[in-house]
């Protein structure tokens, strides 16, 4: 298996794709990092043991990251989308684990310099602590073997602002200077996310194989209500369980290379990704921008994995 660190807010969604890189035997999740983001950084790491220790995989370190953004705090958290303490009003058990002593960019350091084989990062929360490992240990960042994102938008607009994705939004700077880097970066972005619906039948289907599928369902809850009354929507557009889906099976969603930056002003458009389809580029620099993807199969294929927790 492709040895796997998740870079994460949970945050509804990020719980679902933790719990979704925990089912899937093609991956060896050994990290988790966490990040400020949909809610603060003590919550999103808190979770993050949780739905580790709910899977029964509270061997798996956990870092606490980045408090706040590179350059402008985060101007607001997402607990309307998420619930104030991020798994949508569920209080799952505590964990026997404690956080990992090491701050997130020393133990990603140490997982990719001690790693035989290239390491796969999902960054699925605001782009702080990759940007941090770049500027503090390049040599240990230019040994990551794929940096799967959930982030930012080609042609479809915002979700935060009518600009911007949340998590561009978030740390703008951040996300610029991993966008704009040389990591063979793969930028799965609103594009691909949002046409990519789980319906309350497929989140019945994991909710009645078990405790664990039956958690999920509740975590969900509270982002199918809350889509139903922002955007008059059934079903849920489950964002990060996307990104690590193409983690998981590289080539799940169609790419093309393209020049992307990020819009770092504080107008109207900060946080907005600027993605230039207008050629294919070759630049060293250049980002596999998710733009083709087979939602129905991705959406059966996150309810089985989810289903299968339950069946181990
Ligand atoms: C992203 O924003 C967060 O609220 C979600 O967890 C996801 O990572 C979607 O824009
Ligand atoms: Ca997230």
């Amino acid at each position: 298996p492709t040895p796997l660190a998740i870079d994460t807010d949970p945050g509804i969604d990020d719980a679902l794709a933790i719990l979704l890189a925990l089912a899937s035997p093609e991956v060896d999740l050994k990290l988790v990092t966490t990040v400020h983001g949909n809610v603060d950084l003590a919550r999103t790491t808190e979770n993050a043991l949780r739905v580790l220790h709910l899977a029964g995989r509270s061997d798996v370190p956990v870092a606490a990251g980045a408090h706040d953004s590179l350059v402008h705090p985060q101007p607001e958290r997402a607990g309307h989308v998420h619930g104030t303490a991020g798994l949508g009003g569920v209080e799952l058990p505590p964990s026997p684990a404690a956080v990992d002593p090491r701050p997130a960019v020393v133990a990603l350091t140490e997982l990719l310099t001690a790693s035989p084989e290239p390491v796969t990062i999902v960054a699925i929360g605001p782009l702080t602590n990759i940007a941090l490992l770049l500027r503090v240990h390049p040599a240990a960042a230019a040994r990551i073997g794929r940096l799967v994102i959930m982030g930012g938008s080609a042609a479809r607009g915002g979700n935060v602002t009518a600009a911007a994705e949340f998590n561009v939004w978030a740390d703008a700077e951040a996300a610029q200077a991993v966008l704009t880097s040389t990591l063979p970066t793969v930028l799965v972005g609103l594009d691909v996310t949002l046409p990519t619906v789980l319906d309350e039948d497929g989140i019945a289907r994991f909710a009645a194989a078990g405790p664990i599928g039956a958690r999920a369902a509740a975590i969900l809850q509270q982002y199918v209500d809350h889509a139903r009354t922002a955007y008059g929507t059934t079903g849920v557009v489950v964002h990060d369980a996307l990104a690590v889906t193409e983690a998981i099976l590289p080539g799940t969603l169609g790419t093309v290379r393209r020049d992307v930056v990020v819009d770092t002003g504080l107008g109207f458009g900060r946080g907005q990704t600027l993605v230039d389809r207008r050629t294919v580029s070759t630049a060293p620099t250049a980002v596999e921008v998710a733009e083709h993807v087979d939602s129905a199969a991705a959406v059966e294929f996150l309810v089985s994995r989810l289903a299968s927790l339950d069946a181990r």
